[in-house]
């Protein structure tokens, strides 16, 4: 599958999001690329640092909507949830180089990662509500937890982007670079990440983890379900129809 790029060099693992016509949105079979991919990677020792990426245009559109309406997520085990389930678990650092737009997973992914680095124009979006469905990835547990709550339903009730400066400030990123810049930086902290005891590494994740780490997958598996749901309903249907025929969509009578 050439849509996601595997590349491993000194210990780091890079998947890079590599469908960029489609703005990296993702297909269930990417889904099933990147959920194995991780899954490999937890078990590989050779595999010292985990690195996601995506275009310095664009890091991901999020799902694939025609895609997703084919292949709709309806219940847990869905590759979406596994890949979000695999890297909320990964026990070995996770790093994310995001540019341009970085819509529903492609935001909230990165609640899981370790250290995430922003090209300056990178976007943030959550647009659940939007789309008539409900957050994944814990992220209505964790944008609360990071954000604070009314900024976080500024980003999940009312979908509102917000920009790289803003995610610096909440603490969703590190650092905040030039695009061009932003993937040759992340390879370069992720080296420094390699370079070190691994023990060390992991024992210090999972404590700063540990105190919500069964809380996490648990709210990850309730949203699951709500969305597996939501997604069989009118509003769903009405706004992914609405999606896919490049008009507004009408929520007045739901
Ligand atoms: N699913 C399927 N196709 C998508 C897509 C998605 N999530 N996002 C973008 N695309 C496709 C567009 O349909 C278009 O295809 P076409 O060239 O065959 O018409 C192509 O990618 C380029 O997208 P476009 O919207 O023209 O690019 P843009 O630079 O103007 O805007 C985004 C980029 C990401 C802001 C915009 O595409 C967008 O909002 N996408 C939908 C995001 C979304 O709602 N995701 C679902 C989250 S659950």
């Amino acid at each position: 599958m050439t849509e996601i790029l595997k590349h491993m060099d000194g210990g780091v693992l890079t998947l890079t999001f590599s469908r960029v016509d489609k703005k990296n949105s993702l297909t269930e079979a990417m889904y099933i690329v990147l959920a194995d991919a991780v899954e490999q990677a937890e078990r590989d020792t050779t595999v010292r640092v985990l690195v996601l990426q995506g275009h310095e245009t664009v890091f991901s559109a999020g799902n694939d909507i025609a895609d997703f309406l084919s292949h709709p997520p309806e219940t847990p085990d869905a590759p979406v949830f596994r890949l979000l389930r695999n890297i909320a678990a990964f026990s070995k650092p996770v790093l994310a180089a995001v540019a341009g737009p970085a819509v529903g997973i492609g935001t909230t992914l990165l609640f899981h990662c370790d250290l995430v680095y922003a090209g300056d124009n990178a976007v943030f979006v959550m647009p659940f509500v939007n789309l008539g469905v409900c957050p994944e990835a814990a992220s209505s547990l964790l944008a609360p937890q990071m954000m604070g709550y009314h900024r976080a339903a500024d980003a999940l009730l009312l979908g509102e982007p917000f920009m790289a400066e803003a995610a610096l400030e909440i603490g969703l990123v590190n650092r905040v670079l030039p695009p061009t810049e932003v993937n040759s930086y992340v390879q370069a902290q992720a080296r420094k990440l390699a370079a070190k005891p691994m023990s060390s590494l992991r024992e210090t994740k999972r404590l700063m983890k540990a105190g919500q780490a069964q809380r996490v997958q648990q709210h990850m598996n309730d949203e699951a379900a709500a969305f597996g749901r939501m997604l069989k309903e009118p509003a769903a249907k009405e706004a992914f129809g609405a999606f896919l025929e490049k008009r507004k969509p009408d929520f007045s009578k739901l």
